[in-house]
């Protein structure tokens, strides 16, 4: 069992990361342990800059992450937890899988299409080949399992497409290369919307600090958030048949499940019938007391620099090591001349 995901170190981490992706790289690396294993969890600061980014705020939000993961429960004794710019096999690895990928599939990529909008012109390279950096970051480490929300499926996808089509073009057929990745998303909680839109998804980018929680929002931040959030003015429905096209009760009782590991149903048994000014204050209770914990142990280790980068660089030399077998067989594989 290979667990291998990555995070962006841009903005603050909120609660959809958390529930999309950091809770399942916790129970991963544990599974994995346990499985003899290994697990690779790294901060994907070479993605970050494929959009407008400051540089002073890239790095300090790359400390801030790993205080963060750690503070989630990411044990850097048990995972391999590492920054892609210290591992140099990413991008070389996706240089020789820029060769494999094909510009229609990066064409057809729906987060290109988001990000860009009308603008394509426009855009970084980086932005538009940013899937192949993302297929590189997995083939590397041979990974079997990549806990990530939702919105990262189709990415996954397409590394797939391209570990298939690199095996058929240069790999023996009984001797591929490249383990495919299977995408790991949780039954619920895959995709936490905004808390002032139930359509859109909560993101670190939306301008509105209203439409998500942030790991780091203190108690009282977090109840006024949830008071204020969108709902609309109907009692919370007894039955679940009753939440059809209702996408923020969805959301807000999807948080729930996903927090307190309590069904739908049970959770309809306890609110149904009654306002969101009774069910809010409850939800709010219970991301508070999530939280808590993770917010006092990010402060213990926020500000340790040293120590934060005492553990990027152990990873990484870690991470350098797992992933060289690999990178040297592709060379390999394209016929490249090395020594
Ligand atoms: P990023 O940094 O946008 O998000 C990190 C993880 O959080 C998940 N996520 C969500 N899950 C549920 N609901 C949401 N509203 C929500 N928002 C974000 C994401 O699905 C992701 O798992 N391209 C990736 C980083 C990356 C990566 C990789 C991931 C680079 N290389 C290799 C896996 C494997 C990204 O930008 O995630």
């Amino acid at each position: 069992m290979r667990v291998v995901s990555g995070i962006q170190p841009t903005g603050k981490p909120h609660l959809g990361n958390y529930l999309g992706a950091i809770v399942n790289y916790v129970k991963l690396q544990d599974e994995a342990v346990a499985a003899g294993g290994e697990c690779f969890i790294f901060l994907a600061d070479l993605h970050a800059i494929s959009q407008p980014h400051d540089p002073a705020e890239l790095t300090r939000n790359t400390r801030e992450m790993v205080a963060t993961l750690v503070a989630c429960g990411v044990d850097p004794a048990k995972t391999v937890l590492f920054n892609q710019a210290q591992v140099p096999a990413h991008a070389e690895l996706q240089w020789l899988l820029n060769g494999t990928a094909r510009m229609g599939w990066l064409n057809r990529m729906t987060q290109w299409k988001d990000k860009a909008g009308k603008n394509r012109e426009g855009q970084s390279v980086a932005l538009f080949t940013y899937p192949v950096l993302q297929a590189a970051d997995v083939l590397l480490y041979q990974a079997t399992h990549v806990p990530v929300g939702e919105d990262q499926k189709q990415h996954l996808e397409l590394a797939r497409d391209i570990a298939q089509k690199f095996n058929n073009d240069f790999c023996a057929e009984d001797a591929p290369l490249f383990t495919l990745p299977e995408p790991y998303i949780p039954p619920t909680a895959a995709r936490i919307m905004s808390l002032r839109d139930g359509s859109a998804k909560m993101s670190k980018s939306d301008p509105s600090e209203m439409s998500r929680i942030s790991l780091s929002d203190d108690p009282d931040t977090v109840m006024k958030k949830i008071r204020k959030a969108r709902t609309d003015p109907e009692p919370l429905p007894s039955e679940e048949k009753g939440l059809n096209g209702r996408a923020e009760a969805i959301n807000l009782i999807g948080i729930y499940t996903a927090l307190t590991g309590k069904s739908t149903a049970e959770v309809l048994g306890e609110y149904g019938g009654q306002g969101f000014g009774a069910f809010k204050p409850a939800l709010g209770e219970v991301l508070v007391e999530t939280l808590r914990p993770i917010n006092a142990r990010f402060t213990e280790l926020k500000d340790d620099s040293e120590a934060l980068d005492a553990i990027l660089a152990r990873g990484a030399a870690q991470a350098r090591e797992s992933g060289g077998a690999t990178l040297d067989a592709a060379y390999r594989a394209l016929g490249l001349v090395r020594h």
